[in-house]
């Protein structure tokens, strides 16, 4: 079995993975979004001192399984540095206690695994990232075969809805928040302009609509928040589909996965689906209570790199916060 551990962002979670079966046999969160909230987004010295406070917790959970242990995953890149830390710590002293390897897990590639859970893969694969850190498209052709063909010059798309629901004065995380108010908005109401639309660049840029919705919040009464809510929305995700469909112009995909926290997102997934229709791409998407971050998609990598022997040594192992995918 292999052990795994995940505190990128604000979720301290650990998962136990059957190694022959890919079976999950133990997973445990603990989100620290009540504690952000107030502040309208992560701060990264509060999340880092409740992944301290948290991991350990969780970790005493899965004393049963220590004896089975094959080998120790975790999040190292990217993610903010504070907070991996506290997973790697972890880590390494698991590794030095149990004599079992270590494993360094990219958490981007972890969000394409989260589709692989309890599951065998699928590949070729291309796959749009949107998260509360990335919104970038992959083509993945295998474990260590990942090609980034586009991604955010500045926000992500996770991000823009986060900051609107700051803006509003809503709480955090904004995505949940801001997808409930939209559906009983009009998504006509506010023209903001679809991003890069005249750009030939295949790339994300989410600033300057975020921009936009907020001289539109100051200028609005509370009335208005719906239907700023359901423009925003139409506008991120139209920004995201005419970007794909520029890039299908030149690649069609047989099989298409939207990963990341912010895939939960219904109305993205629809509009998806409807791109994809013409060109009977597959459309694949993780299990909801695997769309945000977790350790089970942590542990699905932990799996595979421990097959191909992908190990590394303690003083190996780092805390990267920005990733080269
Ligand atoms: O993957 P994730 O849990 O963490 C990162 O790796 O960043 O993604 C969290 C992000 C947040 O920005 C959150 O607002 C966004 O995903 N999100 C959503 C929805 N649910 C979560 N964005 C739009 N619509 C949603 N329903
Ligand atoms: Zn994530």
């Amino acid at each position: 079995m292999i052990l795994s551990i995940e505190s990128s962002c604000d979720d301290s979670a650990i998962a136990i993975t059957e190694i022959k079966t890919k079976k999950l046999l133990f997973h445990k969160k603990i989100s620290q979004e009540l504690e952000h909230s107030v502040y309208g987004g992560v701060v990264p010295e509060l999340a880092a001192r409740l992944h301290a406070e948290a991991l350990p917790k969780i970790l005493e959970q899965t004393k049963p399984y220590f004896k089975d242990l094959k080998a120790v995953a975790v999040t190292s890149t990217p993610g903010l540095a504070v907070t991996l830390i506290e997973g790697v710590t972890m880590a390494k002293a698991i590794s030095v206690a149990l004599g079992i390897p270590l494993i360094g897990v990219n958490h981007l590639i972890g969000h394409i695994y989260s589709l692989f859970i309890e599951k065998k893969t699928i590949f070729p694969l291309t796959v749009l990232l949107v998260s509360g850190g990335h919104t970038q498209v992959m083509e993945v052709k295998s474990l260590t075969n990942i090609k980034t063909v586009a991604k955010s010059m500045d926000d992500s798309f996770g991000e823009s809805f986060d900051k609107v629901a700051k803006m509003m004065g809503l709480g955090y995380p904004g995505g949940p928040i801001i997808e409930k108010l939209a559906k009983d908005g009009d998504r006509k109401k506010f023209n903001f302009t679809v991003p890069l639309l005249q750009n030939k660049k295949l790339a994300f840029s989410y600033s300057g609509l975020k921009n936009a919705v907020r001289l539109a919040v100051e200028k609005a009464d509370k009335d208005d928040y719906k239907d700023i809510a359901a423009s925003f929305e139409h506008i991120a995700t139209k920004h995201l589909t005419h970007k794909l469909k520029k890039y299908f112009q030149t690649s069609i995909p047989k099989n298409f996965a939207i990963v990341g926290g912010a895939s939960a997102n219904l109305y993205l997934r629809g509009q998806i689906e409807e791109l994809l229709n013409p060109f009977c791409a597959k459309l694949f998407l993780s299990e909801l209570k695997y769309c945000s971050d977790n350790a089970a998609m942590i542990g699905r990598v932990g799996v595979e790199m421990y097959e191909k022997n992908m190990f590394c040594t303690l003083e190996e192992l780092d805390v990267a916060p920005r990733s080269l995918l």
